[in-house]
């Protein structure tokens, strides 16, 4: 069973459709790269993946149940975790306010006790540790990143969806991220990320997916679109 599906998804806004029956599922603790030009519908897709958009026709499935009808804090509870683009973290609180709230923003999701979660996610981020009583706002893009991933899974979702986490970041600095979002992918849960850098995204990810104007162009194991000469020279550059 598919840890997450989109089944056949229209969606779009205002009566228009953006998404042109877009399928997609990702194995349990797997992990899957959208990628695809500006404009392509890749936000939007998210946006249908955690429940801000509702679809036209088709079904949203997470770990096999249908989750089509709930809203954004709904899909939460049933263990969906969403990390935005933009304004992921409160800015003028700490660190550690930050993930109290990220694990106060699902009530009753897990039992463990906020100190328990807390040094679960000390042990996956340690860079957070010195910086715990750290205002986010006074942190590096890449930290704020962390910090936002870090409250996200403070609730112990089942799945993460990441929307754009490079965004803004240097080179450099991006680079970093990535190893720390493979550590991600690797801790054990299932991960949708949307990536505007091709290159990174589908070199974090075990599977790619390519969007082109609300469909599916290309998908499959993400070292084969990074291998595959029509991608690279049509979506990746000629590097
Ligand atoms: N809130 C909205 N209302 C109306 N149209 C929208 C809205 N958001 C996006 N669109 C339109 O939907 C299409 C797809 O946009 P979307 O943001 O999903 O693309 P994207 O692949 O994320 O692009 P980018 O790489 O620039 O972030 C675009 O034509 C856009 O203008
Ligand atoms: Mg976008």
């Amino acid at each position: 069973m598919s840890a997450f599906e989109l089944e056949a998804v229209v969606a779009g806004y205002g009566g228009r459709a953006v998404l042109h029956g877009v399928s997609l599922s990702i194995a349990a603790n797997g992990s899957l790269a959208v990628v695809g030009p500006n404009g392509s519908g890749k936000s939007t897709l998210m946006k249908t993946a955690v429940g801000l958009v509702r679809p036209t026709s088709g079904r949203v499935l997470l770990e096999g149940g249908d989750v089509t009808r709930l809203d954004a804090p709904g899909r939460a509870r049933r263990g969906l975790g969403y990390v935005p683009q933009e304004a992921n973290v409160f800015r003028n609180m700490s660190v550690r306010e930050n993930l109290k709230i990220g694990l106060e923003f699902v009530p009753g999701r897990v039992r463990a006790s906020f100190a328990q979660r807390l040094s679960a996610m000390l042990e996956l981020f340690p860079e957070l540790e010195p910086k715990l009583g750290t205002l986010a706002g006074h942190l590096s893009g890449g930290q704020r990143q962390m910090v936002a991933m870090a409250a996200a899974l403070m609730p112990a979702p089942s799945f993460l969806a990441l929307d754009e986490p490079s965004a803004g970041l240097s080179p450099r600095n991006a680079a970093l991220l990535f190893e720390v979002i493979g550590r991600v992918a690797r801790y054990g849960v299932t991960l949708l990320m949307i990536e505007q850098n091709t290159r990174l995204g589908l070199g974090a990810a075990d599977e790619g997916l390519v969007l082109v104007s609300g469909e599916v162009k290309a998908k499959g194991p993400a070292a084969g679109l990074l291998d595959d000469p029509q991608m690279r020279s049509l979506y990746l550059g000629s590097r």
